[in-house]
């Protein structure tokens, strides 16, 4: 790649970054919990300076997109936020610092001694829409307890914090409290299916359960399985999105727009999306409309866009 070709690409994602914020700066996000324009700059600017403080995983771009949806929780719907997967502790020194905001407490969960040593399943994921193969070791992304609490005691609010130590297969079966958020960033298809088990029981409707390996073909397709699903809840799959490229953050690399980042939801409200008719003709690529559409908040009618 060329220099200009980066410095373009580089220029495109600083331009993108207020597109991005757009619903965490609405007006109603943060407003039934007092939060005003100046408190969300401060949030902000605290999680873009912890991203840079401490060796990270993960982007500040994922934690506001998470933090944007607990402002959104009515503070009415009992339930703590879950991170599973810590590493040295920036994602959850930033939801500490949104838990701290709404009320509500983190429950981290990890060995804080790195990854296990990777199963058969674990040995390699396949990233087609990134063109990676990823390969694992034991040890790897690796951050002590003392690391993880001296970190969100400096940067983020450790009095919201509750630290659960172990494999998750030790350490989950005995939770049993009510989730309003669950975020895992676990790496391995088993870790993820131990989380699910165990977590995805106490995640209120309608809350969301991010995932920081939805590019990795193994474990999107993970969140498709009928037959998981059914064996294990007798339902369907939620679905993931994001399933393969992940939330479009990042268009430092390749032709789109890509992440790691995604999303399902439990049991999410129909009857509240809205409807679009699909009818022929609708693909072509119209901005005067697409602006028009997004400012009725999506409603179309005959015609509408795929
Ligand atoms: C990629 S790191 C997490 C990155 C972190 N969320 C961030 O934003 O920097 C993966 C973490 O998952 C943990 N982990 C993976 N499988 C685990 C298991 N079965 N039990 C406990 N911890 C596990 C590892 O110890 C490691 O801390």
């Amino acid at each position: 790649m060329t220099i200009f070709a980066k410095a373009y690409r580089i220029l495109l994602q600083v331009l993108c970054i207020p597109v991005f914020l757009s619903e965490f700066f609405e007006k109603q996000t943060g407003a039934a919990y007092g939060l005003g324009f100046g408190a969300k700059w401060k949030l902000l600017w605290t999680m873009i300076r912890n991203n840079r403080k401490i060796v990270s995983g993960s982007t500040f771009m994922e934690h506001i997109t998470m933090a944007t949806s607990l402002l959104k929780t009515p503070p009415t719907l009992e339930g703590i936020v879950v991170e599973c997967g810590t590493y040295k502790g920036v994602s959850a020194a930033n939801l500490s610092l949104v838990c701290a905001l709404v009320g509500r407490r983190l429950a981290i969960f990890d060995c804080f001694e790195g990854l296990p040593e990777p199963t058969a399943k674990d040995q390699a994921h396949t990233l087609i829409g990134h063109r990676e193969i990823h390969t694992y070791t034991r040890g790897s992304w690796c951050g002590t307890l003392d690391e993880v609490r001296e970190n969100i005691r400096r940067y983020g609010k450790l009095e919201v914090c509750d630290f659960h130590k172990g494999y998750f297969d030790k350490t989950l079966p005995g939770f049993n409290e009510k989730c309003v958020q669950i975020f895992l960033d676990v790496d391995y298809l088993s870790s993820l299916e131990t989380c699910l088990t165990y977590l995805w029981p106490l995640l209120q409707d309608g809350c969301p359960l991010y995932t920081h390996e939805s590019g990795h073909l193994e474990i999107a397709a993970l969140f498709f399985s009928e037959s998981w699903w059914h064996n294990h809840f007798a339902s369907s799959p939620p679905g993931l999105v994001g399933a393969g490229t992940g939330l479009g953050f990042k268009i430092l690399t390749g032709s789109y727009f890509n992440s790691n980042f995604g999303f399902t939801i439990k049991n999410p409200a129909r009857e509240r999306f809205t409807t679009v008719p699909q009818a022929e003709g609708g693909m072509k690529l119209s901005l005067g409309s697409s602006i028009k559409i997004a400012s009725q908040g999506g409603q179309t009618g005959a015609g509408g866009r795929k």
